[in-house]
């Protein structure tokens, strides 16, 4: 299923799975008898994102968000699964990106400060991909350029000389972001852009993502495990349990009538103005080890619904509504 059949996929990522192999070295392993450890980061992970549209993807710490991330802009090699590009032209995958491809994937991370080069003004910083690439030539185009980039991003023309310690985590974000368009990127990764900062800049970098993907036709696929923060900025939601999507669809119709039990339970965490002084319910139990997760669905030891069929068997994903659901109580 896509998700929007009407609207070409900027992104289509199939069968995506992700292992870190954790063994001893296999003479440590010959002489103790320890067995090998694998842990399963994402797991047969599909999705698509409609040109111009936000992926939100949640889940608790640990669920592998990062890592789909990762995966997805070339950061990391995936095990097993593709990832296809389709930017207008031929479809291309990621692991084969033309240059112009590579261009036009970016990635933004948590940590602003560490993303930028500490002893580089950043007139330098934003102005490096316009050579890199190419896209600009002269002198007197790539400072333009530039001055225009802080200003799309909120900033003041004359801070292209400062140097990054010289801004805070908030304006570290804008210029990241500016950074991000001087590549004329069409597919950003967000990967929680705004966790570091405080609510009221939170508020202020969402606003200015959200208007440059309006203006520029962006497509996001943005990581957050803030459900409110996803709730603003996604068209579409997809939720991650143990490196599996257990449940994708149009946001609003996910947050309205959430089918999985274990989005149920997510959603029932997020903070309510109707609720003040209520006692809301905690997400109960721990999330089980990846390198031995349970079998059947990974989910059943903590779902409140669980049927005996979920200690053995993994649900598969049925279409329910616009969502795709992997549970069995979905299944009917
Ligand atoms: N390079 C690595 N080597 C070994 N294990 C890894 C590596 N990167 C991630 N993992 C493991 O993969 C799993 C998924 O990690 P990931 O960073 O994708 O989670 P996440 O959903 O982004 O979590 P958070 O919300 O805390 O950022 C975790 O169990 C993590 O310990
Ligand atoms: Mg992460």
């Amino acid at each position: 299923m896509t998700l929007d059949p009407a609207q070409p996929s900027l992104i289509a990522v199939k069968g995506l799975s992700k292992q870190f192999d954790l063994s001893p070295p296999w003479w440590a392993r010959l002489l103790t008898g320890a067995q090998r450890r694998v842990l399963k980061a994402v797991d047969d992970v599909t999705f698509d994102i409609p040109r111009g549209k936000t992926l939100g993807l949640v889940g608790e710490s640990g669920c592998g968000k990062s890592t789909v991330a990762r995966c997805v802009t070339n950061l990391m090699v995936p095990t097993s699964g593709r990832v296809d590009f389709n930017f207008g032209g031929a479809v291309e995958p990621s692991t084969a990106l033309s240059p112009e491809g590579r261009r036009k994937v970016q990635m933004i991370f948590q940590d602003p400060y560490s993303s930028l080069n500490p002893r580089w003004p950043i007139s330098k910083t934003i102005a490096e991909p316009l050579k890199v690439f190419g896209l600009k030539t002269s002198r007197a185009e790539i400072r333009d350029e530039v001055r225009l980039l802080l200003e799309t991003v909120g900033l003041h023309a004359d801070d292209a000389h400062k140097y990054p310690h010289q801004f805070s985590g908030g304006q570290r974000q804008r210029i990241c972001i500016a950074r991000a368009l001087a590549c004329r990127s069409e597919f950003l990764v967000l990967d929680e852009p705004t966790s570091a900062l405080d609510v009221s800049v939170q508020a202020q970098i969402l606003n200015v993502m959200l208007e440059l993907q309006a203006r520029l036709h962006l497509t996001f696929l943005f990581i957050s495990h803030d459900l409110s923060v996803i709730f603003q900025m996604s068209d579409y939601v997809g939720v991650m349990y143990l490196g599996r999507l257990v449940e994708i669809g149009p946001t609003a119709e996910v947050f309205r009538r959430p089918r999985h039990p274990y989005t149920q339970l997510l959603l029932q965490t997020v903070p309510r103005t109707n609720l003040v002084g209520q006692i809301r319910a905690p997400l109960s139990g721990e999330v089980p080890s990846p390198i031995k997760p349970p079998g059947g669905c990974s989910f059943h030891p903590r779902c409140p619904h669980v049927m005996d069929v979920c200690r053995s068997v993994a649900p598969k994903q049925t279409q329910s509504g616009a969502e795709l659901v992997a549970c069995h109580l979905a299944a009917g």
